[in-house]
């Protein structure tokens, strides 16, 4: 599987099957991909969708989150969970605000420098906001590789966690990173299901170890509890 057939395959499937309406895809900006990705880091797209058009409402730019009140900002987050997203959401933007003059970095070692921003959420800015070079490793990734290159070990190991984000690094492509990010994802979340995957509309199912080896149901390596 060459790195330029797989950024190609993942970049057609998404042009006819990805998802091209999500509200943080237009536009594009830094801080609607940095609001929209912490929020969803624990909660599923469609219970997401309301909260961040009223947030943006609110919440218009940075400049509106980094001046808020707590109270304002956990008033538009009651309801989602985990709370320290909303706290550390805030800290972000007052980071950037404070400390960049309200210039958002455009690194992906400068991203990461943001609070509570963390490699995954670094590379989804780069590759959703810039367009540009940025590996992404989240559930839907790991589920994805772990079943492709029949990766076994479980999967909160560090082994597994280097191995998955070295293949992510190889793989991803120097231009078309939006659609490419947004391709995995979507492959990850739509066919490459926890249960009952559609490996029947898959593009890599020729080439999937899991699928080959009938691996499906035992790959990912859960963790033992
Ligand atoms: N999960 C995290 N980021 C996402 C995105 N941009 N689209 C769909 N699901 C996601």
């Amino acid at each position: 599987l060459n790195v330029g057939d797989f950024a190609n395959t993942v970049l057609a499937w998404q042009h006819s099957h990805g998802r091209h309406d999500l509200p943080w895809q237009k536009p594009a900006t830094p801080y609607r991909v940095l609001v929209s990705e912490i929020m969803l880091q624990q909660t599923q797209v469609a219970t997401v969708i309301p909260y961040f058009q009223r947030w943006m409402q609110v919440f218009p730019n940075i400049e509106t989150l980094a001046n808020a009140s707590e109270d304002e900002v956990m008033a538009q987050w009651q309801g989602l969970g985990y709370y320290s997203r909303a706290r550390n959401l805030q800290k972000a933007a007052r980071y950037i605000v404070e400390e960049l003059s309200g210039e958002f970095p455009r690194e992906l070692t400068d991203i990461e420098k943001i609070p509570g921003v963390g490699r995954y959420t670094a590379g989804a800015i780069r590759s959703f906001a810039y367009d540009a070079y940025g590996p992404i490793v989240d559930g839907n990734v790991r589920r994805l590789f772990c079943r492709l290159f029949g990766i076994e070990g479980q999967v909160t190991s560090s082994a597994v966690n280097k191995t998955l984000w070295r293949h992510a690094e190889q793989l991803t492509p120097k231009t078309n990173n939006r659609n490419f990010a947004q391709g995995l994802l979507d492959l990850g979340a739509t066919l490459c299901k926890k249960r009952n995957p559609n490996c029947q509309a898959c593009p890599f199912s020729t080439e999937c170890v899991a699928y080959r080896e009938n691996k499906i149901e035992i790959l990912p390596t859960p963790k033992i509890k």
